[in-house]
């Protein structure tokens, strides 16, 4: 269909119709155009395609199938060939299902542990969450079904998520809480965003101009549609004007009334109108011409195919937290599994993400004839009784050589809808895994968590295995993984506190009445923990592996660069051990002696490699204008200050193998408009006031030295303090002290601004 001329023949009724969904899952049809209702459904850990009733809780049935783990697990393997195969792998699920689109990834940040959705989002660090979104887009779109990311922004917590207000300022707001969704929109153009249901800084999101015009599409370049969260929309000629296209669900004709009405009196312009329903119909066309819809079909009725890639994905994002040589565990000894996780699994979230799985695998069924026994240790629905289960399991420990405990969050600790009240496990789990440390076996934790938790007894067991959610083949993942049939590799994605209390937006979560300011700032995440060198249970990028890894000749192609230009950094990785492993390198970049404040790390480049025994890989890592930037909120951009840098490359955030200077200089000026209550030192920061100020402050600064102006009994303090003291007063103290006329002082700032 050539979209202008079907706009064109359009009423404005018709037009308004399609800015609104015809049910909770399709647009509407405009049948005398052959215009059809086109579908879109929850994923992105399978696919939510409700049939029946529809709602987006979760709470009613979908089809059956897949459960891939949830973002929190993938985004661990920190791979970004495995997230583009599961993009593509929906991408085709999606046209066996004739769905237009798919409603997802979720790349929220991860403010806090506790935020109730932290399951369905990748990170605290923007970098990764953004690489992560951007390869799983592109395997969706390579189908031809339109990729819907969310929650366009801010949306950090549940607690009242439909009202609350996100006082964010605006370097944190793009160095953070945006850039994620910024090299997503860069990178893999999605098709469409999903607008959030908070206001940030006071408006919005679905009438907020400044994040889907001004943002979205005249900086990044976005040329989708912007659709709302479900019931997100609010006024609906505001709603336009903002740049929001469709709002969802539908059913109800008060937003198609009301964007009449506003065009009939003048409000709206229909131009903005046409421009939305174009923008709608631009990307349904561009489907209908693309969807394979011949997609091969799953190769059974069991989507065996699929599970095959849940498994591979589980396998490539557990984290092996500790082993003191506990694991891989050997044939041959008496092993116990504890707990009713190892059963009954937990293995994905609630809400919208929720699926109707065909098929879950378990560990204790996975064993199958390793000879394990079993006792269930605890009860997640009647916890009364935990202290019987608990005794029974200490019972049957004693004839074990190790135990291996499967602990983690109940469904009913977290999900779509409310916040975590702690980072706690229960406690009937707390109390088994801390008394079976205490019977001189080997104890191994395994996790199923949707977000940090906290581990009292981790210095008594001797190895934990976090899968995260792992979705349907959970069980036989975590059994290959325990044996060793494949080798752990997954590394976090954000940092385990040793207490909630440490988090650094603990004092300002959930906010009051649910306003949340950010007072935090852009030290979120490791960004914090770094900069205060505060003790974490696990940091940012930790994870073991069954072998080791060393690396060793560091090479940087240049010593100093612009920020025109790039700079590659090499490094050789090899495996040391016995078994063959993956390893994700991680880079970091700091600025050594930055003038606005800056975290001491922040990942600009990560790669998993895979090694045989005995094998090295060279990595190299290219760094360009953005690994050096801050957002400056004056220039409204990224900017790099001209100064020393130090790369950092290792296999954590707290394991840096090895740090490489390299000198940057900025060649954008920040824009100045100095008064004469400017301190000197900022006018010094710019080139022209260097220029022009500078000779006048090295004379001041030299005579004193020659006058012996300073009080012998100071020592050097003398010096440095009438130095601070030049430096950090007005300009126009210069005249004060008699240094210059108040007449000169101005004439020096004309010729600077
Ligand atoms: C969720 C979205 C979801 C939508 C449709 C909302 O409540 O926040 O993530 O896509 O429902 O189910």
């Amino acid at each position: 269909m050539n979209v202008s001329e079907l706009v064109s023949k359009m009423t404005l009724q018709e037009k308004a119709s399609l800015l609104s969904g015809g049910d909770f899952w399709h647009t509407q049809a405009v049948e005398r155009l052959g215009i059809k209702g086109y579908m879109m459904c929850d994923g992105p850990n399978g696919l939510r395609k409700q049939e029946g009733s529809p709602d987006h809780l979760g709470k009613k049935e979908s089809i059956k199938t897949v459960c891939y783990p949830s973002a929190n697990a993938l985004a661990s393997s920190f791979d970004v060939d495995l997230e583009k195969k599961l993009g593509e792998s929906l991408g085709d699920e999606c046209n066996r299902e004739h769905i237009s689109m798919l409603l997802g990834p979720g790349l929220n940040m991860k403010r806090s542990p506790v935020c109730g959705r932290n399951f369905e989002y990748f990170s605290e660090d923007p970098y990764l969450a953004g690489k992560l979104a951007a390869a799983f887009v592109s395997g969706v779109q390579s189908k031809g079904v339109a990729a819907c990311p969310k929650h366009f922004a801010t949306n950090n917590q549940e607690y009242r998520r439909m009202s609350g207000n996100s006082i964010v300022d605006e370097r944190t707001l793009h160095e953070i809480y945006l850039q994620a969704f910024e090299i997503l929109v860069k990178e893999a153009h999605p098709k469409s965003i999903m607008c959030a249901y908070n206001q940030l800084n006071g408006t919005y999101l679905s009438e907020n101009k400044y994040m889907l015009t001004d943002v979205l599409r005249d900086k990044w370049g976005f040329d989708g549609f912007v659709v709302t969260d479900w019931g997100a929309g609010k006024g609906p000629a505001k709603g336009v004007e903002a740049g929001l296209d469709l709002v969802m669900p539908g059913g109800g004709s008060d937003h198609e009334k009301a964007i009449v009405a506003a065009v009939e009196s003048g409000e709206l312009s229909e131009a903005l109108v046409d421009k939305a329903v174009s923008r709608i119909l631009d990307v349904f066309n561009w489907n209908e011409e693309n969807a394979d819809l011949d997609a091969k079909p799953s190769d059974d009725a069991t989507g065996k195919a699929d599970y095959a890639l849940a498994k591979e994905l589980a396998e490539n994002s557990a984290v092996l937290l500790k082993n003191n040589k506990a694991l891989p565990l050997e044939d041959g000894k008496k092993i116990l599994f504890v707990g009713e996780f190892a059963k009954r699994p937990r293995y994905q979230g609630s809400g919208s993400s929720h699926i109707n799985s065909i098929y879950v695998s378990n560990a204790l069924d996975a064993a199958g004839d390793k000879g394990v026994s079993f006792a269930r240790g605890y009860d997640t629905l009647d916890p009364k009784s935990s202290d019987n289960l608990r005794k029974e399991a200490v019972q049957a420990a004693q004839d074990a050589d190790i135990i291996v405990v499967f602990a983690g969050l109940p469904a009913s600790y977290e999900s779509e809808g409310f916040d975590r009240d702690d980072i706690n496990l229960p406690q009937d789990q707390n109390k088994l895994i801390d008394e079976l440390s205490h019977l001189g076996k080997k104890v191994v934790v395994v996790l199923h968590n949707g977000g940090a938790v906290s581990m009292p007894w981790i210095d008594g067991v001797d190895a934990v295995l976090d899968m995260m959610l792992a979705g349907d083949a959970v069980g036989e993942a975590t059994v290959r993984l325990l044996w060793g049939d494949v080798n752990p590799s997954g590394k976090l994605a954000e940092t385990y506190p040793v207490k909630l209390s440490d988090n650094p937006s603990f004092l300002n979560f959930p906010g009051d009445h649910g306003n949340p300011v950010y007072a935090e700032g852009i030290y979120i995440g490791y960004r914090y923990y770094e900069k205060k060198r505060m003790p974490v249970l696990f940091p940012f990028g930790h994870g073991l592996s069954y072998t080791e890894f060393e690396y060793s000749n560091y090479e940087i192609d240049k010593e100093s660069i612009t920020d025109k230009d790039t700079v590659n950094v090499s490094i050789d990785v090899w495996n040391v051990g016995r078994y063959a492993g993956k390893e994700i390198v991680q880079l970091y970049v700091s600025e050594n002696d930055p003038r606005v404040s800056r975290p001491h790390k922040e990942l600009k480049g990560f790669k998993k490699i895979e090694l045989a025994p005995g094998q090295s890989q060279k990595v190299t890592f290219t760094l360009d204008k953005r690994s050096f930037a801050y957002y400056n909120d004056k220039l409204h951009d990224f900017y790099v200050e001209s100064g020393d840098y130090s790369v950092m490359i290792g296999a954590s955030s707290s394991d840096i193998r090895h740090t490489i200077s390299v000198h940057v200089e900025g060649t954008v000026d920040l824009p100045y408009n100095f008064t004469t209550f400017t301190p000197i030192e900022d006018i010094l920061e710019s080139r022209k006031g260097k220029e022009v100020l500078g000779p006048v402050i090295d004379k001041v600064l030299a005579e004193n030295d020659k006058e012996g102006g300073n009080d012998e009994s100071l020592g050097e303090a003398g010096a440095k303090m009438f130095e601070k003291m030049i430096k950090e007063m007005p300009v126009l103290s210069l005249a004060s002290f008699g240094m210059m006329s108040v007449d000169d002082v101005q004439k020096m700032l004309d010729q600077i601004n």
